[in-house]
């Protein structure tokens, strides 16, 4: 054998020990991916949440109920308490708010006596279906998916975009 030849058979060694090792590599890899990667680019799961019983809900006095949250955002699992607005109108028909002001993002409350929402941060209200009466608020108040099942109110919750005209889901 001359020098050419065991420089060759060198190279193709050389060639053939990396390609083993990145089949292993490759092989090794695939199930890290999939556990430390991908759960964190999967999108959060919606899906119905109690908030509460049907009865009482008066259809003069929106009421407010807790949305018990949780979010799995990859490895991370966070649990919150939202409030939600429910209100049911004379003819029975039930509409479910998020507790979020369209226009920057703040808590509003219902006001008993002038029959509206006011939301205080920079003074918006909305009538009991939710439009915009008077304030800065550039749409209504955004509404959840809602439904009644065995008396009692589940809601999906979602959030949105303040301060747009349009409804767009965050
Ligand atoms: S956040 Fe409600 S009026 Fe500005």
């Amino acid at each position: 054998m001359n020098a050419s030849e065991g420089e060759g058979r060198r190279t193709f060694l050389g060639w053939v020990s990396a390609a083993i090792a990145g089949a292993i590599g490759l092989v090794m890899g695939i199930p890290l991916v999939g556990y430390t990667i991908l759960p964190a680019l999967k999108r959060q799961k919606l899906s119905w949440h109690d908030v509460g019983p049907e009865k009482g809900l008066d259809p003069s006095s929106p009421k407010e109920m807790d949305c018990i949250h949780s979010v799995t955002d990859g490895w991370q699992k966070t649990t919150t308490k939202k409030s939600v607005w429910v209100v049911k109108d004379e003819r029975g028909a039930m509409t479910v708010f998020s507790p979020l002001c369209t226009h920057l993002g703040c808590g509003y409350r219902w006001e008993g006596t002038q029959q509206q929402f006011y939301c205080p941060c920079h003074n918006s209200y909305f009538s009991v279906d939710g439009k915009v009466l008077e304030g800065p608020a550039p749409r209504p108040l955004d509404t959840l998916p809602a439904k009644i099942e065995n008396g009692r109110v589940l809601v999906i919750y979602k959030e949105f975009k303040a301060g747009t005209a349009k409804k767009i889901e965050l």
